[in-house]
């Protein structure tokens, strides 16, 4: 590695996080730590010291990003900043990453980061950094609290990893084994970002639902206990979480939609596909059936309930009357939200050694006909908002002066303007039209219902 064009002691960084929102929360931490030991938030990349690509490994595309992006960070008079290459592609590729980048300074995995100012350290001495390390310790017990927030909505990891081994997924090789974060220390974490100024919190974990842990009088318990805590926090408006499995939806939880106000209904629930054969060749170990009790259940407790999804089309040996079955379960369910994506085999699944794979173009017809679907029924669950009143959470600054941007209870953008309002406030918004991604409102003198 030449370092003679770099810095050695950066004093300023800058985290870009890709992928999944449990990526989002990692940088924040890792900007926040960097933020402890002194150094300086630079505003892009183009700036900083030191930058920090967090990256995703779930599908080849998003790896391919990450070699182009530690490209791009070479600057016009041939010096470069201080790189670190943090995240799942990180865990997965270890050391081989600086040997196809050797501009690459630091590799850490997604476990190891509270490590990185000891990394920075050794690549300023022109040491190899690397540490894909999956410790017994815990990263979060080195980390430093959470203090004041940028935001008022926030991202809460209360749990990693996967033990489901679904056949196309990396995740279990990249973030390990599922291990909940103990009760007190979520607890803990989820009053000091509402001092800091949060008011919606965001439980994240692969299968956060599948937390378990013992409260604080030692009794073991589901996430839908800690849910309850976390309610009972004053100052905390709105409590999400992502992403589940419909194995992991307990009883409680499900009671929980209904009985718990803090607690948003919204509830993403991947399926993957509308087809048995496919899902059991995907190890989901849940049928179209058992999915779809799930969602009669929350929807009878919770009958605004918006359900949100994952798909995944071109599973090896999916056939033409396979994926329809896909479109069918879209209209049953009648989704508010969904992410779908064409399959893309990772090295090291089992679904990356099947027979039958589906040719390229035979994916981009059939997600073409799936977004289709999935935007009918977005527009469809947006249009039904139109002539409501709904608490709206502004969370950012929109496009036109005076504009802010917020979220109702069902996870939708709102565009409302109120020049003499500010980013964190709670206020009632008529909703005067839709689009398929996001509503427009005016602020009401009515209380949403
Ligand atoms: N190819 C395509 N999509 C994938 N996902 C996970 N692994 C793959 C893959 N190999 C999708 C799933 C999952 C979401 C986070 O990413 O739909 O729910
Ligand atoms: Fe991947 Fe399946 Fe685990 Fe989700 S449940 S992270 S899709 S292996």
């Amino acid at each position: 590695m030449n370092h003679t064009d770099t810095p050695k002691t950066p004093a300023s960084f800058h985290v870009k996080s890709f992928g999944c929102q449990m990526n989002v929360y990692d940088g924040e931490r890792m900007a926040e730590m960097l933020g402890a030991q002194g150094m300086s938030a630079a505003a892009d990349g183009a700036q900083a010291d030191l930058v920090i690509l967090n990256t995703c490994h779930i599908r080849e595309k998003a790896v391919d990003k990450v070699y182009s992006d530690i490209g791009r960070l070479r600057r016009e008079d041939g010096s470069r900043p201080m790189i670190a290459v943090a995240g799942c592609v990180a865990q997965a590729e270890g050391a081989e990453i600086s040997r196809r980048a050797p501009t690459v300074d630091i590799v850490v995995g997604p476990q190891a980061y509270h490590r990185l100012p000891d990394l920075i350290g050794m690549a300023g001495r022109g040491e190899a950094a690397v540490d894909t390390d999956m410790p017994a310790a815990s990263k979060f017990g080195a980390l430093p609290g959470r203090t004041k927030q940028a935001r008022p909505t926030a991202f809460l990891t209360i749990m990693e990893g996967c033990d489901k081994f679904c056949t196309y997924c990396v995740v279990p090789y990249t973030r390990g084994a599922e291990i909940s974060r103990p009760w007190a220390a979520i607890v803990d974490e989820a009053k000091a970002l509402v001092d800091g100024g949060v008011c919606e919190i965001t439980l994240l974990g692969q299968n956060v639902n599948a937390w378990t842990g013992e409260d604080g009088r030692g009794r073991l318990t589901g996430m839908d206990g800690l849910v309850r805590e976390l309610a009972a926090i004053p100052g905390l408006h709105r409590i999400r979480y992502t992403t589940s499995h419909p194995n992991d939806m307990s009883d409680g939880l499900i009671a929980a939609h209904g009985e718990i106000d803090k607690l948003m209904p919204f509830l993403h629930l991947p399926v993957q596909s509308g087809n048995d054969r496919i899902l059991k060749a995907m190890n989901r170990s849940h049928t179209v059936e058992t999915y779809l009790r799930i969602i009669d259940r929350v929807r009878a407790v919770r009958p605004d309930i918006a359900v949100s999804g994952d798909f995944i089309v071109g599973f090896p040996g999916e056939s033409d009357a396979e994926f329809s079955d896909t479109l069918k379960i879209v209209d049953q369910v009648r989704y508010a939200q969904c992410y779908s994506f064409k399959y893309s085999p990772r090295p090291g699944t089992p679904a990356a050694d099947m027979d039958d794979q589906v040719p390229a173009e035979v994916m981009d017809e059939r997600l073409a006909r799936l977004q289709a679907a999935i935007n009918r029924h977005q527009l469809d669950f947006n249009t039904a908002s139109v002539g409501r009143t709904m608490a709206v959470l502004l969370e950012r600054k929109g496009r036109h002066p005076g504009q802010l941007v917020g979220k109702t209870p069902w996870l939708q953008s709102v565009h409302v303007t109120a020049p003499d309002l500010a980013i964190g406030d709670m206020i009632d918004v008529d909703i005067i039209s839709a689009g398929p991604n996001s509503l427009a409102g005016q602020l009401s003198r009515r209380k949403a219902a």
